[in-house]
């Protein structure tokens, strides 16, 4: 089903979406709010984002797989904890409730970030 063009297409998508982890990683370092258990945390959301929501949402949580975009507008969720509960009831949409509330909060930190840096 993958065709060369699709694979190199994500592969892609992978390096950029790396190369945004290391710009939001160098913000935050920058911010003074550095902290290795977040950059764990943060490496640890966006590595379970590729694996179980990027189909959906897109590599870069920018909406490509059809379903809504993540990387910005989640200003309707009050909170990262309310994000993360919100994730952790509802999705991923094929199996709600197969994310440990830990897995759920990484997420939850890596979208945060996603969508409150300035760009
Ligand atoms: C099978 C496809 C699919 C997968 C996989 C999936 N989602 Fe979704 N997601 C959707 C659809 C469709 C919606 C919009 C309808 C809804 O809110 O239920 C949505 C909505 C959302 C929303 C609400 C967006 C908003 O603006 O209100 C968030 C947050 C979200 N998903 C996060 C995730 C996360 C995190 C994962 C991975 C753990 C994930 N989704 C996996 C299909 C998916």
């Amino acid at each position: 089903m993958l065709t060369p063009r699709r694979t190199a297409i994500r592969a892609a998508a992978c390096l950029l979406t790396g190369a945004a982890i290391g710009i939001l990683l160098a913000r935050t370092a920058a911010g003074s709010a550095a902290h290795p258990t977040q950059a764990a945390t943060l490496v640890v959301g966006q590595q379970l984002f590729a694996a179980d929501c990027a189909i959906c949402h897109g590599p870069a949580g920018d909406g490509a797989g059809g379903a809504p975009r993540l990387d910005t507008g989640l200003e309707s969720f009050p909170s990262e904890a309310a994000l993360a509960a919100f994730i952790h009831r509802n999705m991923p949409a094929t199996a709600p409730g197969s994310l440990s509330t830990n897995q759920a909060h990484a997420i939850a930190t890596y979208l945060w970030l996603l969508n409150h840096s300035s760009r």
